[in-house]
Formats: structure tokens, C-alpha cells, sequence
């Protein structure tokens, strides 16, 4: 009936190819990690328990109309209390990884200014131990877009430098508290992202945006993105010289950071500023995060256009900023088209230094890039995987790379009967796909180590609340109940961990 239900199903959209059919563990190298994903904020709820301090997101999901429905992260899927379920369920699926992030205001519910909250070290010690009692290396995110909200009502969160003393603090205590067992680290998630939505765009607290972004005037958009930026940046290289001078040798761990990376294809194929526009796309976004951390030095392209709204780093930063990075986590989705704003006109904001002078587009000639999704700018185009493998390999003299985050949610399925959303074809197609399109890449020498599912089980999606589903797990939020139900997907990856699938 499975294998039936999987030729035949009228579900399947896109086609995979012969190599897609016969991926398998078996073609990832020894030692390869491949886990599941989630955050704090996300899975955990418990918002007010044993100590905890408030977080931007607990604040801002509490207004009214930031959240579809009014969604909050207060109870989420209640994984403070049922880790231990959900480690099981991990062991399980036959994974030898989890990527989980700690909650600085679990830890810390006042940052720097108060003190360390036991109850806090106990619940991620607990974590950390059941992980390695049934053989599963813990992943750990240090910061996952929450702070606790103290920071931001004294500093603006990111947009002060004082912030990276905070979060040397905060990795401190991580390294100190767990750093005996943990030995993948990576400082901040995102920041790129995070960047550009919190004080660009205006979606993400502290909802800093101005014209023509969003519909709110606060902050100066034009200068903002970039400051925050260079504070997540210089915090980052901070606690990685701390751990590197302090922690290294003695746990032999390793930090890294992860950058939210699309790949970018030329909006007319035979425009050549497009194409440029394709490289400005990528140093704007990715090279912005990245070359800092390993050439001490924002890219050539963004010190061209934007000149003295690039914050530069001092002798002293650049000396700590240089090489601070053991390994980049890669967090990819999908594919944009990149078109020029130099020569062609645009709008939307493309012609904007701010935004490397070019619009990035979903479509063209109205045809989509790939199969949508649930999220308004993911498109299925596993190419897209290979193509950004291959530009990290190429810039940063092939660095090793986790594949950090790489996920599926389908489109419009909020309303569907659960019976449909246990029958994820989609999305067991999608990780074949973008899973063989990374296995060729390694076969061409990148190196990869390790890929992790976002996510393990469906959770708060932030600004779409819990309406976009990611996980390899139902939850149940009809009842209540948050009894967790494994999809097809969940079966599929079993069966792909142990190279046994029946339609591998
Ligand atoms: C990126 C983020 O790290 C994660 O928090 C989010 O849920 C997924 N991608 C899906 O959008």
C-alpha cells in the first residue's frame, strides 16, 4: 500500500530523476551527521517556568496582529516537558545528530545583569545527557533570534555595540556549562537574516523599518541592517576567540555560525548585468555574513556601493574577526531570480545601495522558479543546493560546511483534512532532491559534513505562527493534546538513514 500510495499518488508534483531514486545514506561519507532541527523559542514553550526571563518574542508575539491568528510561543509544543519523548522519538528516526539552540533568557533572564538561573543549566544538562545516552551528538545553536527583552529595551538589541559583551557573557556560561559535552557550537543563526528583517523590513521584533519596506517609519533603514550586522558579527568573533584561547583544547570543539543563504539565478539569462547582479545578490547577502568572519573584511562589492554607511573594523576587531569560523552552517531553502537595478529600472526598493541595486523575483514570465511551498519566497529547486555548496566551497577555500537547515512545508495546508498531512509525498521528494543535488556536490569534492532536517516536528513559525508546518512529526493542536505523530516523511527517513527504503 506504501510504495503503491507513493508511485501513484496524484500528490506528487515534481519529478525526480534516476540519481534521486538512489539516494541513500550509503552515498554520504563516513562520519556524516544528519540530524533534525528546531529552536528554543519555537518548540519549547514554558515562557514563564522555573526562572525564565522574558524574551523579545514572548513581548512581541503578546501584541495584538504581529502573529497570524494571534499565535504565541507560550506553550509551543511543550517540549520543556516532554524533551524526553521527543529525544526517544529521535532515536527512533535513527538520527546521530540534533540541532537545538539554548534560550539566553532561560539561562540568563536578566543578560549580564543578573544572575545564572539553575533551573535553566538543569533543563539543556538534561537534554545534552539523554542526547548522548542513546548515541545522539548535540548541535548547539548559542543564539536563535531571542534575547532576553532587557536587552532590547536598554540597547535597541543589536543596534548597540554594548550587545557584545552580553553575548560574551551568555556563550561563556555555554561553554563553561556544557562545553564538557558539546563540541559543535555555532554562535548565532541567521544574523543575516535577522539583520535585514529586524531593522530592513520591519517583520521581525524590534520591527525597525522605513519606506518603501513595510509600513513602518521607525529606525533608519539604510544604515541599521548593516550596524546590526556588524555587532552579531563582532559578538560572534568575540566568543569564538574565547573559545578558541580558552575552551578549544581542552574540549576540542568546534564554532561556527549559520548563514541564511538563497541562491540567486539571472533574471534574463542572456543579460549579462544580470549575472552581475547574481554575484552583487550573493556578496550582499551571504558574503556580507561570511567573508567578514574568515578575511576579516566586508566583500569589495558592498564597500564599492554603499562607501561610509559600511561600518569598518578597527586594526583590534579585524584582528579578532579574522579566521574566527571552524565551519559555516548553511541554512538553504530555495532559489531567486536576481535582476539588475544598475542599468534596468526597478522598484521595490531594488535600487537601493542598501540592497546591493538589484530586485530578486520569484517568477518570471509569470512561471514560477520551482514548486511553491507554504512560504511565500520558498520555491522547490534542489539545483539551487549544489550551486550554493559550490560558491561557499569556491569563496571560502572549501571550509567545511553543516547543512544546518534545509526544509519543506507545503502550500495551503492549514485547512487540510490531518489524514493529508501525514501523507507528506511532498516532502519526501523534496529532501530527495535536494539531498542528491548535495551528495553530488561532495562527489565533486565540497566538504560536507553533516545535514539536518528542519524540522523535527511542526512548530511556531514565527510571524505565520503555527499555520506553516516544517516537521518530520504532526502535532496534534486540534485537541490540544500535542500528541506527536510521525508523517511518511518520518518513515521515509528512517528507511534512507538505514540505506533500507524500499523506494530508494
Ligand atoms: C530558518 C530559521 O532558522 C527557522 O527558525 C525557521 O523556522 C525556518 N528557517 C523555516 O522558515
Amino acid at each position: 500500500v506504501f510504495f503503491f500510495f507513493l508511485v501513484g499518488s496524484s500528490l506528487a508534483q515534481f519529478s525526480i530523476n534516476e540519481n534521486e531514486q538512489q539516494i541513500g545514506r550509503s552515498q554520504f561519507p563516513q562520519g556524516f551527521l544528519f540530524g533534525t532541527s528546531t529552536s528554543s523559542y519555537q518548540v519549547e514553550g514554558a515562557y514563564l517556568e522555573d526562572g525564565k526571563g522574558l524574551s523579545n518574542w514572548d513581548v512581541f508575539s503578546h501584541i495584538p496582529g504581529n502573529i497570524l491568528h494571534n499565535d504565541n510561543g507560550d506553550v509551543a509544543d511543550d517540549h520543556y516537558h516532554r524533551y524526553l519523548e521527543d529525544i526517544e522519538i529521535m532515536h527512533s528516526l535513527g538520527v546521530n545528530a540534533y540541532r537545538f539552540s539554548i534560550s539566553w533568557e532561560r539561562i540568563l533572564p536578566r543578560g549580564r545583569f543578573g544572575n545564572v538561573n539553575p533551573k535553566g543549566i538543569e533543563f539543556y544538562n538534561k537534554i545534552i545527557d539523554n542526547l548522548l545516552l542513546r548515541g545522539i551528538e548535540p548541535f548547539v545553536t548559542i543564539y536563535h533570534h531571542e534575547m532576553p527583552q532587557i536587552l532590547e529595551d536598554r540597547y535597541g538589541g543589536w543596534l548597540s555595540h554594548l550587545i557584545q559583551e552580553d553575548f560574551l557573557h551568555y556563550a561563556a556560561v555555554c561553554f563553561k556549562e556544557f562545553g564538557d559535552r558539546v563540541k559543535y557550537w555555532t554562535t548565532l543563526n541567521e544574523a543575516n537574516h535577522i539583520a535585514d528583517f529586524s531593522y530592513l523590513i520591519g517583520q521581525l521584533p524590534p520591527m525597525h523599518c522605513s519606506p518603501p519596506f513595510g509600513n513602518c517609519s521607525v529606525g533608519n533603514s539604510d544604515v541599521e541592517p548593516l550596524i546590526a550586522l556588524h555587532n552579531m558579527l563582532m559578538s560572534h568573533a568575540k566568543a569564538a576567540n574565547l573559545y578558541h584561547k580558552h575552551f578549544q583544547a581542552k574540549q576540542g570543539g568546534v564554532v561556527g555560525i549559520v548563514v541564511h543563504a538563497f541562491m540567486y539565478e539571472p533574471f534574463r539569462d542572456d543579460e549579462e548585468v544580470d549575472r552581475e547582479a547574481v554575484k552583487r545578490a550573493l556578496a550582499f547577502n551571504v558574503a556580507w555574513m561570511l567573508d567578514p568572519l574568515v578575511y576579516g573584511e566586508y566583500p569589495a562589492e558592498m564597500r564599492r556601493y554603499l562607501g561610509l554607511d559600511l561600518p569598518r573594523f578597527s586594526d583590534e576587531e579585524k584582528e579578532l574577526i579574522r579566521g574566527s569560523l571552524d565551519f559555516i552552517g548553511l541554512n538553504h531553502y530555495s532559489t531567486l531570480y536576481a535582476k539588475d537595478c544598475i542599468f534596468s529600472s526597478c522598484s521595490a526598493g531594488g535600487d537601493r545601495p542598501i540592497r546591493g541595486f538589484l530586485s530578486t523575483f520569484t517568477e518570471r514570465d509569470g512561471i514560477p522558479i520551482g514548486e511553491p511551498t507554504g512560504m511565500k519566497t520558498f520555491f522547490v529547486v534542489p539545483r539551487g543546493m549544489k550551486k550554493i555548496v559550490n560558491y561557499l566551497k569556491e569563496r571560502y577555500n572549501n571550509m567545511p560546511i553543516f547543512v544546518t537547515e534545509n526544509g519543506y512545508s507545503p502550500k495551503g495546508e492549514e485547512n487540510e483534512p490531518v489524514e493529508d498531512m501525514l501523507q507528506d509525498v511532498n516532502r519526501i521528494k523534496f529532501h530527495k532532491a535536494y539531498l542528491a543535488a548535495l551528495a553530488s556536490a561532495i562527489r565533486e569534492g565540497a566538504d560536507v559534513r553533516g545535514y539536518f532536517i528542519w524540522s523535527l516536528m511542526d512548530n511556531f513559525e514565527w510571524t505565520h505562527g503555527y499555520s506553516v508546518k516544517f516537521g518530520l512529526y504532526y502535532i496534534d493542536r486540534i485537541s490540544n493534546s500535542l500528541q506527536r505523530t510521525p508523517k511518511l516523511s518520518a518513515t521515509w527517513f528512517t528507511s534512507f538513514l538505514t540505506n533500507t527504503a524500499l523506494f530508494n
